[in-house]
């Protein structure tokens, strides 16, 4: 067991999913998420206080689908101060799978301490057969505590893989194994609390952007592209107010002439419009099959459209200039 004085303290924030889930049965499939607190969790964890000195606090207990930009800002406040206290050297995120990967992105861009931020989920409940929850903690819990941590950003960790939050994704609703960061790849992996870095300690991508004095977030909302879509959705979005949209178009990030000529109009009356796509794998450049420069659009490169949504939020709070915005999705 690691001396206690030389066991780094890890801060655990509990925010609910199926990591804390509940099932009446374990032969059956029904469940309800964000059933048990984190003091629960953790203890249900064998060996893992021989890892760190640990405390643990419930921020919420919610199901991921109702993450919003208020809890985000609370998060991100609660993990800025635990990271400035001397007594902290690491934060793990319980968090529900379904929005795991825009939340530990909006980390990512918000963030500015080198300290490690790991988030963990699961797929099955707390008490399923095969719970996979306990494994993600303890190896969660490894990577936090790990000295090459540190100066990576905000990183992901679940089936013993360490991804980034930039290129990993929800690809799948049964396996454990549910996670997918191509084509960029992982970061690493974990192992029975074994950590092995596929890259070595590189300039994390910096924190973007700052939330000082922000209670919330400009509205962004995603059209999903789809053939003979209507253009109305374009219209009732922008009378709704949104400040910005999001395409997820068909391909690279494509969408039909008469939607192209509506969200053209919006740039032209102040609202941004990011092109991202529905495919597994995205990659949209600029000036492909659309004439980006001219519609004044912006091209999303690998963001998927639940990323380009946080990343076009927080660019608001900054610019609505296209040219500016391009700028951030080149480099956040
Ligand atoms: N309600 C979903 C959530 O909290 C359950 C999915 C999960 O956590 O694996 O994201």
């Amino acid at each position: 067991m690691a001396n206690q004085d030389l066991k780094r303290r890890i801060h655990v924030l509990g925010t609910g999913g199926t990591i804390a889930g509940a099932q009446s049965d374990s032969r059956h499939l029904g469940y309800t998420a964000a059933t048990y607190g984190i003091d629960w969790l953790l203890n249900a964890v064998p060996g893992l206080h021989d890892l760190a000195i640990l405390t643990g606090e419930q921020l919420v207990n919610i199901g991921s689908q109702d993450m919003d930009d208020r809890i985000w800002l609370q998060l991100a406040r609660r993990v800025d101060e635990l990271l400035s206290t001397p007594a902290v050297d690491a934060v793990l995120i319980t968090h529900g799978t379904d929005t795991l990967e825009e939340t530990a992105y909006f980390l990512s861009l918000v963030i500015a301490s080198p300290k490690p931020v790991v988030l963990v989920g699961s797929m099955r409940p707390a008490t399923a057969l095969g719970a996979d929850g306990p494994a993600n903690i303890y190896n969660g819990v490894a990577l936090a505590t790990d000295a090459r941590a540190a100066g990576r950003g905000t990183l992901l960790c679940l089936d013993g893989e360490i991804h980034r939050p930039r290129h990993v994704t929800k690809a799948g609703t049964m396996s454990s194994n549910a996670f997918c960061s191509s084509p960029a790849g992982l970061a690493g992996v974990v192992l029975a609390g074994r950590v092995e870095w596929f890259e070595v300690a590189g300039a994390a991508r910096a924190h973007c952007f700052s939330i000082a004095g922000r209670d919330e977030l400009p509205r962004v909302d995603i059209i999903y592209a789809y053939p003979g879509m209507s253009a109305d959705l374009i219209d009732s979005l922008v009378a709704a107010g949104t400040r910005g949209l999001v395409i997820a178009g068909v391909g690279a990030g494509n969408i039909n002439r008469s939607a192209i000529a509506r969200l053209s109009a919006a740039v032209a009356n102040g609202i941004p419009v990011v092109r991202s796509s529905r495919v597994a794998r995205p990659m949209v450049f600029r000036n492909a099959e659309v004439n980006d420069d001219h519609h004044g659009f912006v091209a999303a490169r690998d963001l998927n459209p639940g990323k380009s949504r946080v990343l076009l939020q927080l660019a608001l709070t900054v610019s609505t200039d296209a040219g500016r915005i391009q700028e951030y999705f080149e480099r956040c």
